[in-house]
């Protein structure tokens, strides 16, 4: 069973093919990052051409590398929601030719449910570590989906059936991440930025807020009263000049900010594993996954627990989660028309047969 996804939600045109749900057979991504960088962040309108731009000759090189023709293809699925719509409309009207033409069925995926199933997809192995050749099943487990748009923890009970336990009530936690490292001239996207600095520092150098921590009965998230912290004790320390000519400051202030977050972060994933208990299964997802700190913290967590961690090319956004829940999207008989629309807003604990509407 073989699914070419796309992926056009926000500023990387994806597209991959996987076989069974399980088997990436290509991974192919066009980063706008350097597009976007003199901005500091995603700029809608260049978003969507640079879409329109990269779309073909990504598709292509998802089938060259997977060695499959548009004739092999099963299905073909598209991220529908949420993100930016000029830049979904690309991803959606390219899928709908091309299940027009082939005349295969269309799916449309929930761009975090994708991310949620990024565990179970690989080359050999997945996060889990199982041959992907093999059944994998580790529901009900406890997902974080953490990235620039979202910071979500949700109960995937089985695949595509997710429960939202809690979500930000402001800004995402990648989001946070990019604007701290705008503010003392860092550069774009922030968080990979400040995950390489933050080693050279101290986390205790400064006392930032653990935003919710103490609300025991809230799995939320709140991230931009970090990032004002973050922002007051640049100003107190002299401005954003003061930092940028020292190294140990810039190292320690992003050491003590990553310290924060990171905390929060395992210690709500920590609590809904409890409050959900016994639940031993941990996957941690989206772009945020791939920082380092965190990826430490977790070791320190008990052996009962069996985290998943995707490889770094599965946490960021791509096609290849989304072809793998489009899999079980089409085993259940759901497809979507082909008047699809993008659609910026799509809920995740609405059912995949509410998606393909
Ligand atoms: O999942 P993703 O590619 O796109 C969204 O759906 O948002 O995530 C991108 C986000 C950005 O905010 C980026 O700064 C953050 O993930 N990110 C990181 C790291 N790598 C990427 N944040 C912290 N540490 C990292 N190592
Ligand atoms: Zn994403």
């Amino acid at each position: 069973m073989l699914i070419l996804a796309i992926e056009s939600s926000c500023d990387e045109t994806a597209a991959a093919v996987v076989a069974d749900g399980r088997r990436v057979l290509s991974i192919q991504i066009a980063s706008q990052v350097e597009l976007h960088a003199r901005y500091g962040g995603v700029v809608p309108e260049i978003a969507s051409r640079a879409h329109l731009e990269a779309i073909v000759p990504i598709v292509e090189a998802a089938l060259s590398e997977a060695n499959v023709s548009l004739d092999q293809l099963d299905a073909v699925a598209v991220t529908r929601g949420p993100g930016l719509i000029g830049c979904l409309l690309v991803g959606v009207e390219f899928a709908k030719s091309i299940a027009a033409t082939q005349r295969i069925p269309l799916i449309a995926v929930q761009h975090v449910a994708g991310h949620l199933y990024s565990p179970f997809i690989g080359r050999e192995t997945d996060a889990w570590g199982v041959s992907v050749d093999q059944p994998a099943d580790f529901h009900p487990y406890i997902g974080l989906a953490i990235s620039g748009g979202h910071s979500s923890i949700v109960l995937v009970e089985e695949p595509l059936r997710h429960v939202t336990l809690g979500e930000t009530l402001d800004d995402a936690v990648g989001e946070a991440y990019d604007k701290i490292a705008k503010l003392i001239g860092l550069g774009y996207p922030g968080g990979p930025i400040v995950d390489r600095i933050a080693s050279r520092g101290n986390p205790q150098a400064f006392k930032f807020p653990r935003p919710l921590l103490n609300r025991r009965d809230s799995h939320d998230f709140s991230f931009s009263g970090l990032k004002t912290a973050f922002a007051r004790e640049v100003e107190k320390l002299g401005g954003r000049e003061v930092i940028e000519a020292s190294e140990q400051l810039t190292a320690d202030l992003c050491a003590s900010f990553q310290a924060a977050a990171v905390h929060v972060l395992v210690e709500k994933a920590r609590r809904a594993l409890k409050a959900h208990h016994p639940m031993f299964h941990l996957a941690i997802t989206g772009g945020v996954a791939c920082n380092r700190g965190l990826r430490a913290f977790l070791q320190t967590f008990p052996r009962k627990y069996k985290i998943a961690f995707p490889d770094p090319e599965y946490c960021t956004d791509n096609a290849a989660m989304i072809a793998g829940a489009a899999f079980h999207i089409h085993q259940a008989n759901v497809s979507a028309p082909l008047t699809l629309n993008a659609s910026s807003r799509l809920d995740i604990t609405a059912a995949p047969s509410v998606w393909n509407q």
